[in-house]
């Protein structure tokens, strides 16, 4: 299967919202990666429902919607209206994750589990097979240009083993400190989504930067 590549919105100039969504449309990028923080799960407040409203209006490529708030649920039906097609929840603010996923599911999005870098991979187990995506998050959420955590490699062989062991068609995504350096590793460890945020839109082409990210083999 080939991998694919999402660039992280939040490291997108917020001035230059429109131009930085048409960068993305004209790249070889597969989603948008949309970071949505609620100030209590994670020490920051990205943005919420008017911004994502201007995003949806034009992107043309899947919205992948990273959720990094408590109690998600009653958010789930807004976020499809808002133009998600996968929704991620954090394994560590859903007490009832099982159900948290099939609501996700009924709403006719991919379900995603985002797991923070203390989480351990075997505890997903028991609903790997309900779910589309799995998110490693290989810095602690937050905040993008961040150094990454190089557990992160052995996280993936052990998730990819899980997946494979239990049948599921979980894509394995790698969020945080993606760039030339960590990505061919990560890719060779197993990884399929590649989120970027620093390393595509501070670069001097982003569109080149994605090429390659996109290229590698
Ligand atoms: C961090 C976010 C990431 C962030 C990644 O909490 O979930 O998506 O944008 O940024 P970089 O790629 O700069 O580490
Ligand atoms: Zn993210």
């Amino acid at each position: 299967m080939d991998h694919l590549v999402a660039p992280s919105i939040l490291s997108a100039d917020f001035g230059n919202l429109q131009r930085d969504v048409e960068m993305v449309n004209n790249s070889k990028a597969d989603w948008f990666h949309i970071d949505i923080m609620d100030g209590v799960f994670v020490p920051n407040i990205s943005f919420g429902f008017p911004v994502l409203k201007q995003i949806q209006k034009h992107a043309k490529k899947p919205l992948d919607v990273h959720l990094m708030i408590l109690n998600p649920d009653q958010y789930i039906k807004k976020f499809k209206e808002r133009g998600a097609e996968v929704l991620t929840v954090h394994y560590e603010a859903c007490t009832h994750l099982h159900r948290t996923i099939q609501a996700i599911k009924a709403e006719g999005m991919q379900a995603g589990v985002a797991l923070n870098p203390h989480t351990n991979v075997t505890l997903l187990e028991d609903v790997i097979q309900d779910i589309d995506l799995v998110c490693l998050m290989s810095v602690n959420p937050g905040f993008g240009g961040q150094s990454f955590i190089e557990n992160t490699y052995d996280k993936v062989k052990a998730l990819k083993e899980i997946i494979k062991r239990k049948k599921s068609n979980a894509r394995i995504e790698i969020d945080g400190g993606v760039n030339a350096l960590t990505a061919p590793k990560l890719l060779e460890a197993g990884a399929d989504v590649l989120v970027a945020g620093s390393y595509v839109f501070g670069s001097e082409n982003p569109e080149k930067t994605i090429e390659g990210l996109k290229n590698l083999a």
